[in-house]
């Protein structure tokens, strides 16, 4: 081999190993952390209750960070740094509450809308009203319409829609399985969050 040869070996050989340490120190970074937050309006603790329910089923997914706040306390900020957002109304004359749906214009106002800064987050629903069936999945569809609007990846998770619980005189309050369905629907939309986040890896 002569010295031109010689060179132009060691060359490819060190511009290799530049490209093997240039690599691996992003394979062994910790990955940045999902962030989930959950909202929710609340009169008299049902959904208060359904969400701390969401909010420990997304803790439960490794590397996801939760955010648990009433949704006239959201900032601008919480929406744009979330990965995932996961809403929760009482059923309020077959639909969300004004409170909700006051939270959700105020996407517009935050310019969120105009600039699509909520697309390809991942969107969940939860709902509690007072009978078995008068309005929580028509209550869960209303927020997914605005959360399909503002270009999010909707997901269900815990029941066919979302997370849902009957609070009226026949089942007062929050039983262990309404419970179970909102800690599952937690847990889907971090593991979707996680998902779109970083790829699937497949
Ligand atoms: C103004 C108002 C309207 C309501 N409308 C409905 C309704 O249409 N369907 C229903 O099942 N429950 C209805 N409810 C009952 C609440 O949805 C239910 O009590 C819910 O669990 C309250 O949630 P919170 O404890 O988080 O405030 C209504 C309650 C209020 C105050």
């Amino acid at each position: 081999m002569n010295r031109r040869e010689f060179l132009k070996r060691v060359g490819v050989l060190s511009a290799a190993v530049s490209l093997v340490l240039s690599n691996s120190p992003s394979q062994a970074a910790d990955p940045q952390p999902v962030t989930v937050l959950v909202t929710y309006h609340s009169a008299t603790g049902n959904t208060e209750k359904m969400a701390q329910g969401v909010a420990e089923g997304a803790k439960a997914v490794s590397g996801t960070l939760v955010v648990l706040k009433r949704v006239g306390d959201v900032t601008e900020n919480d929406l744009v740094s979330a990965d995932a957002v996961i809403v929760g109304s009482p059923v309020y004359f077959g639909n969300m509450s004004g409170e909700v749906k006051t939270f959700f214009d105020n996407w517009s106002k935050f310019g969120l809308f105009r600039d699509r800064k909520m697309r390809n987050k991942v969107g969940g629903a939860f709902a509690t009203g007072a009978s078995v069936s008068s309005g929580k999945e028509v209550t869960m569809l209303t927020i997914f319409a605005a959360m399909f609007i503002n270009q999010m990846i909707v997901v269900s998770g815990g029941g066919g829609f979302g997370a849902s619980a009957s609070t009226g005189t026949d089942s007062p309050g929050i039983d262990e399985k309404e419970l179970a369905e909102a800690r599952d629907l937690g847990k889907r939309v971090a593991e979707v969050a996680g998902l779109v986040k970083r790829g699937s890896g497949k």
